[in-house]
């Protein structure tokens, strides 16, 4: 990493381990933010319907590089959508023939687009033991559904009830534990290092639980897992910042319209793709790591995954910049996190 003097960094280019780019007019609109900031990046299958086959992941691969602007790269790397009926052998086809790099556990009715996830892990036991056995990552939404667990609860509860069983079920499975909220699930994740790691998000670097009530309900930073309490987004921050390489970049970032967001019962999803990088690199600034960010941004979430860390180089620049607002899409919009504000931090050299 060249850091000299240190408002200007120049690093290989980050990938994002956890992205929702959905599909079709809101696809081609969000995609261009995300390819500006990381030269690749894992790709949540919840779309409607869900991609459980590596038919529909090859297709969706397709569809995603078409709509990729001239002269932007960008490489996606598939996920399949875990089902009770999800079959060993169509988990181990899809990673062989190199068309996805993981499989997702949504708990069925968790969060967006997962009703027709897992109901209960015993279905996918044959499933994970094949992962396990291939070396193929899990990766997590880890919370629990039932609706008289408070929410700010389901986090560590999934953590006590279902993940640490299953940690100790499938000894040998690589699981990532994705945007991970509370202070406990990141000492889980310690002690299960390297084949268990987490990513965290920018927002919950940033927001609090408080935030998305502060002076008014703030749809906007409505996602899941939500928020939680001031201790855990510090020891999120503390951990991101760390240096450990279980802890890695994921932004989660998840467009709604703006008229799904702003409603009577509106979505979980934080759209942060478009300031990403200029959060998690202002976070690490004001936490003086810049010399950690690298490893956060591009190296960790690399290796866990046995890829090599990008050639390409992304220059980062203490200088303020002013934010898009909202992305087009369609006759709507989808309102990006921070985007009302003057950033720091700029992607890119003057
Ligand atoms: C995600 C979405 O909108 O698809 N929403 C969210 O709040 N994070 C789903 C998810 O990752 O939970
Ligand atoms: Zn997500």
């Amino acid at each position: 990493m060249a850091a000299s003097p240190l408002d200007r960094l120049v690093i290989a280019k980050p990938d994002d381990w956890h992205i929702h780019l959905r599909d079709g007019a809101m696809l081609r609109a969000v995609l261009p933010y995300t390819a500006a900031q990381f030269a690749r990046g894992i790709i949540m299958p919840n779309l409607v319907p869900p991609v459980t086959s590596v038919e529909a992941a090859s297709a969706y691969r397709d569809r995603i590089l078409a709509a990729l602007p001239e002269g932007q790269s960008f490489t996606p790397l598939m996920t399949c959508y875990l089902t009770d009926a999800t079959s060993p052998d169509e988990i181990e086809r899809g990673f062989r023939e190199k068309v996805w790099i993981a499989a997702k556990l949504y708990p069925a009715g968790a969060t967006t687009n997962s009703h027709a996830g897992v109901t209960d892990l015993g279905n996918i036991a044959p499933v994970l033991e094949r992962m396990e056995r291939i070396g193929m990552p899990l990766l997590i939404h880890g919370e629990v559904t039932d609706p008289a667990v408070d929410i700010f609860d389901r986090e560590a509860v999934f953590m006590e009830t279902k993940l640490l069983p299953l940690l100790a079920r499938h000894q040998g499975l690589k699981v990532t534990v994705e945007h991970a909220t509370t202070a406990e699930i990141l000492d889980v994740v310690r002690a299960h290092a390297p084949r268990v790691a987490a990513t965290i998000t920018p927002h919950h670097l940033v927001i609090n639980r408080t935030h998305i009530f502060q002076g008014g309900l703030r749809p906007h930073l409505y996602c899941l897992p939500v928020a939680k309490r001031e201790r855990h987004r510090l020891a999120l921050r503390k951990a991101a910042t760390s240096g450990e390489s279980c802890f890695y970049l994921g932004t989660d970032t998840a467009p709604h319209p703006v008229g799904a967001k702003e409603s009577a019962c509106g979505c979980a999803g934080v759209f942060c793709g478009p300031t990403a990088l200029q959060t998690y690199v202002q976070v690490f600034d004001e936490e003086g790591a810049l010399d950690k960010f690298e490893g956060f941004a591009s190296l960790n979430g690399a290796r866990f995954h046995g890829l090599a860390p990008n050639a390409e180089t992304i220059t980062l620049e203490r200088r303020p910049c002013r934010v898009v607002s909202c992305v087009a899409v369609d006759e709507t919009e989808v309102v990006v996190f921070r985007g009302d504000e003057t950033l720091p931090w700029t992607i890119g050299s003057a």
